[in-house]
């Protein structure tokens, strides 16, 4: 399964590809805000960081525009920025519209804010590089995801759809660990979920009765 960072903040993003890999990475409306720079800044400077590596970052398109014409030209204005950048579509009737015009002339798409089954059918049938079903909303709101994540994949699985399944708005490892189980693609996370994940407390407290065993041990010649 791969992992993208789910951020617009450069720092993060470098130390995330440098240090742990990161397959791609996923930016929304709420991350360029919390970058605390211009979004043509932002954009610009993803571009220029990853340039002539194959590494998708997705951009989202501004979140007023409701008509699938208009989404189209807002989506081609963002696409020529980089080869990299996916444009991410709500998954609207008219967001799903755009998307497969969008497709249709090469330009990637994300389809995102997707809160069901039905919603991944569409954006697999048009052709989208990548849905994004949100799971943290759901499950924030008493929802099953389990099941969700599950429906989606095996759907995705039956018919053959190319699209490739992003679990979006991970809350935590647990989260990351039923993603890998349900057999999705990819999982998108901020940073500290993704730190979070490497961790647990008795790693330290083993390595603490290491280093006991380790000083009270005989080094030999
Ligand atoms: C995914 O692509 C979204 O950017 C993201 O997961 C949205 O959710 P959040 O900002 O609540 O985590």
């Amino acid at each position: 399964m791969k992992y993208f960072l789910d951020s617009a903040k450069i720092e993060e993003i470098r130390y995330a590809y440098k240090n742990w890999g990161i397959d791609g990475v996923t930016t929304n409306p709420r991350h360029i805000q919390a970058s605390g720079k211009p979004f043509l800044t932002v954009i610009k400077e993803l571009a220029e960081e990853f340039e002539g590596k194959d590494f998708p970052i997705s951009v989202e398109i501004n979140p007023h525009i409701i008509d699938s014409k208009e989404m189209i030209e807002e989506a081609k204005g963002i696409a020529k920025f980089s080869k990299n950048f996916v444009i991410k579509i709500p998954c609207t009737e008219q967001g799903l519209i755009a998307a497969k015009s969008l497709e249709e002339m090469g330009i990637r798409t994300n389809v995102t804010l997707v809160f069901t089954p039905s919603q991944a059918i569409q954006a697999g049938r048009i052709g989208a590089k990548f849905v994004s079903p949100f799971i943290g909303w759901k499950e924030s709101s008493g929802e099953d995801t389990f099941q969700y994540i599950k429906d989606i994949v095996d759907i995705y699985r039956n018919f053959n759809f190319k699209t490739e399944i992003i679990v979006a708005a991970v809350r935590n490892g647990k989260q990351i660990v039923d993603a890998a189980k349900m057999g999705a693609d990819i999982v998108t996370c901020g940073f500290a979920v993704y730190k979070e994940s490497f961790y647990h407390p008795f790693t330290d407290y083993g390595l603490n009765i290491f280093k006991d065993a380790w000083d009270n041990t005989e080094k030999g010649e």
